[in-house]
């Protein structure tokens, strides 16, 4: 028998939607803070038992129906050779952004041993699970990455990207040839060696129009999800207007943030699973908010095979973990 959520990707009828949260490792869980004060976050991510460990953490506390590997969206692009630090409570840093012909032309496609750290830590994380349970691998969509590696840091008009793609398109694609080979081999190596289901984490993309996303995004996405040879979950947030566009590129299912309500989101994508949607700042008010608006999802999901219960983004760092584990039970009673 399949895992859960691959069984809820394929849309086979389930007595209850498998739940898990993006983010889940790390964040609020004292259990890791213990491990990132003895170690660094590349240290975890590069050391197969401190990774498998880390990853496995909220699976055990929560009883979640599936764990995403520790890792960052940003791990394959060291493997091109680009510097990229980790600043807690700000995200990626990159001290020499790819701007131009001749940055792109630097980055290297990495050796296969490169990803023989967390390709280790999928297979012992798939030796502890249950059958029932999934191993999530994933890899960040194209947009993201490079808005990222253009802009050097978190932005919020992501302008330069933009600027970038608009002003010297040729650069633009031959950056994203680069990152959809790179994160192909990266997606489908993870599947070889155990995921279950890959994601892909195209978080910041809803800054792009329609037509913008059409033309820049959705070919170099479709590519990397045809890559991964395993169901696939296709996630952005501000979605609301690509949604159409997203399933287009592909995924089998496709991930809603909390700014349309699921069933509206669900029209939109049409003949493909949903994962999603409650907002993760919910998790900070009061709990008969969050069980009202964990109802509000199921009842919009309507049981319909194809849903997976989740947030509309990744946990916040402040979220008491307890509330994620009393969700986790009570998604499971309501259905
Ligand atoms: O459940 C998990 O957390 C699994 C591992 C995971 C991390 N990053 C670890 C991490 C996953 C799935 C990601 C994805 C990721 N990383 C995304 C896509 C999902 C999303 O939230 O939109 C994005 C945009 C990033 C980029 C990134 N990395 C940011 C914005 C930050 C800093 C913000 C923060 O959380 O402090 C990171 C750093 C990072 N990645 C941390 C962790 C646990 C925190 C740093 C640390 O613990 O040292």
């Amino acid at each position: 028998m399949d895992p859960l959520l691959v069984r809820a990707a394929k849309r086979e009828p389930l007595e209850r939607p498998p739940v898990w949260f993006m983010r889940q490792a790390g964040r609020s869980l004292p259990e890791y803070r213990a491990v990132r004060e003895r170690y660094s976050f590349w240290e975890v991510a590069q050391t197969p038992e401190l990774c498998a460990e880390v990853t496995l953490q909220p699976v055990r506390r929560h009883d979640v129906d599936a764990a995403v590997m520790f890792a960052d969206i940003m791990t394959p692009v060291l493997a091109l050779g680009v510097d990229v630090e980790l600043r807690e409570g700000v995200g990626p840093i990159v001290d020499r952004p790819i701007r131009s012909a001749a940055d792109v032309a630097r980055l290297r496609q990495p050796e296969p041993e490169a990803f023989a750290p967390l390709l280790e830590a999928i297979r012992i994380v798939r030796g502890e699970l249950r059958a029932d349970q999934a191993v999530v691998g994933f890899c960040g969509g194209p947009f993201t990455v490079a808005g990222y590696l253009v802009e050097g840091k978190p932005s919020r008009e992501y302008a330069t990207v933009k600027a970038l793609m608009y002003c010297e398109p040729s650069v633009w694609h031959a950056l994203m040839d680069v990152l959809a080979s790179c994160f192909s081999g990266y997606v489908a190596a993870q599947v070889r060696a155990g995921a279950d289901v890959v994601q892909l984490f195209d978080s910041w993309v809803g800054v792009l129009s329609p037509s913008d996303y059409e033309e820049f995004v959705a070919p170099w996405s479709a590519r990397i999800l045809a890559a991964a040879g395993a169901p696939t979950i296709h996630f952005g947030t501000g979605t609301a207007t690509l949604l159409p566009a997203m399933a287009k590129a592909g995924g089998d299912v496709i991930g809603l943030d909390w700014r349309l309500p699921l069933d509206e989101g669900w029209a939109r994508v049409g003949d493909r699973g949903v994962q999603g949607n409650l907002d993760p700042v919910a998790l900070l008010g009061p709990w008969q908010r969050v069980e009202a608006a964990a109802r509000d999802v199921l009842a919009r999901a309507a049981g319909r095979p194809g849903h997976i219960f989740n947030l509309g983004h990744g946990v916040l760092p402040g979220t008491e973990p307890d509330v994620l584990t009393r969700l986790v039970a009570t998604v499971r009673e309501i259905d």
